[in-house]
């Protein structure tokens, strides 16, 4: 395992997107949206620097990738969300690949009838990404490598790890 980037770096730059959230959003009511299972320590530690009040909600998703020539399919679990009638949803996911995944959910916020939605990402692959999206907040832009910890998983190991790494 290499670390591409560290803990001190990941929770300087998180403060850094907290302090422009809560800038943005001053006055607004604020609804996060995580990403499960990705965003799990992203979504925890992004609240916790966001100096306003806001709301927290979940949902799942996961992509479930055959052969390179078939594209992902997207599985959804969306009961654990609320009505976001009246809300600013912030989408919060781990790392935008395709983009596949969070155009799909803004489209689904939207039909929810929300206010606004954004998104933010700790990580972006702008290269791979095919899908008509540009994340509002992004972390760090990274080179197309498959990364792990800090919540993102090969076959659902490594999440644990405090900083984001590379296997080799
Ligand atoms: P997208 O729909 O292609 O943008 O895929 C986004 C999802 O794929 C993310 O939420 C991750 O769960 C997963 N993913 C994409 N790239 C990586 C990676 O490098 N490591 C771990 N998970 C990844
Ligand atoms: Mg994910």
């Amino acid at each position: 395992m290499r670390c591409l980037i560290n803990e001190h770096q990941i929770a300087q730059r998180i403060g850094e997107l907290a302090a422009e959230i809560s800038r943005d959003y001053s006055g607004k009511p604020l609804t996060l949206v995580g990403v499960l299972t990705g965003s799990l320590v992203f979504v925890a530690d992004l609240m916790r620097r966001i100096e306003l009040p806001h709301k927290i909600t979940l949902l799942q998703a996961s992509s479930y990738r055959g052969t390179a020539t078939t594209p992902a399919k997207l599985q959804l679990t969306l009961d654990l969300l609320p009505s976001l009638v009246g809300r600013d949803v912030l989408l919060v996911d781990d790392i935008l690949d395709t983009g596949q995944t969070l155009s799909t959910l803004v489209a689904e916020m939207h039909r929810r009838n929300a206010i606004s939605v954004k998104t933010a990402v700790l990580l972006w692959k702008k290269a791979r990404t095919t899908a008509a999206i540009v994340p509002d907040y992004v972390g760090f832009e990274i080179p197309d490598q498959f990364v792990v910890g800090y919540g993102l998983d090969f076959n659902d190991e490594h999440r644990h790890l405090p900083y984001i790494g590379v296997v080799e």
